[in-house]
């Protein structure tokens, strides 16, 4: 293993922290809601309080704060929650919006005292199998009953899968374009599905191609309830694309 993946999280988190720091400079599309978070969106409702890993500047987050009653965004990146905060203060979102500094590599605590109708999460599962596993566990006592886990993750199929060094299974580090190693974990529907299975019935899946920052890349989604099937918080289709 290279120095930089001798301490993934901290380098990860370093590397973020300049990339959010340069995005809010460089990037002026960066607060415009992502595809699926604006599918997600439209199943939620006002008494909805939605959890988001890998909020980064908050796109989504912002978004789900529209029409949720509230969100809680975590990441690791202080860069990303500082400029999460002050977009939320902005647009007078900040009385529905909390932020969590958060490594998806500890277990997830959570402090507010109620549990979430929705956990989200998009493009940020860049874990190890062991570290999906108690994720999706912890994600699913802290849901309530009937909750949706809505996530998207990057596919088997994108450009980028299987270039680099592979620090765990299907797991790569890539150097960007600064020479900064990135960590990027890619799935399939069936192994997304697969870990959600023993906590969550898959009500729906796909596979996207969209192109960001001018690059075409290939994601996979899963939508999934929470087991056992008590009724669904008002406002969720628990039948849409049922498989
Ligand atoms: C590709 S961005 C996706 C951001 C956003 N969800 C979106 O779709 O636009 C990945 C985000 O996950 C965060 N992230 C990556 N690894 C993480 C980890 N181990 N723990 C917490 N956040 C992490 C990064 O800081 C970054 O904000």
């Amino acid at each position: 293993m290279g120095a930089v993946v001798s301490n993934p999280a901290v380098s990860q988190r370093e590397l973020w922290n300049r990339q959010h720091c340069e995005r809010a400079v460089n990037v002026e599309d960066c607060d415009l809601p992502t595809q699926f978070g604006k599918r997600v969106a439209s199943l939620l409702c006002p008494p909805d309080r939605l959890l988001e890993f890998g909020c980064a500047a908050g796109r989504d987050t912002l978004h789900f704060a529209t029409v949720a009653r509230s969100v809680l965004g975590c990441d690791f990146s202080e860069s990303a929650l500082t400029i999460l905060m002050s977009s939320a203060t902005r647009k007078g979102l900040a009385d529905r919006v909390q932020v969590k500094c958060y490594d998806l590599n500890e277990q997830f605590r959570n402090d507010t005292g109620e549990p979430f109708s929705v956990v989200y999460t998009r493009c940020s599962l860049h874990v190890d199998d062991e570290t999906a596993r108690r994720l999706i566990a912890d994600i699913s006592v802290n849901l309530v009953p009937g909750g949706l886990l809505c996530a998207e993750v990057k596919s088997v199929t994108d450009p980028l899968f299987g270039l680099g060094d592979e620090v765990f299974r299907n797991g790569f580090v890539l150097p960007d374009t600064q020479g900064r190693g990135h960590l990027r974990r890619f799935w399939s529907v069936e192994e997304l599905s697969m870990l959600m299975k023993d906590h969550f019935r898959i009500v729906a899946s796909g596979t996207t191609t969209e192109f960001h920052l001018g690059k075409e890349t290939h994601l996979v989604h899963v939508i999934a309830v929470l087991r056992p099937f008590a009724a669904a918080p008002t406002g969720h289709s628990a039948s849409e694309n049922v498989l």
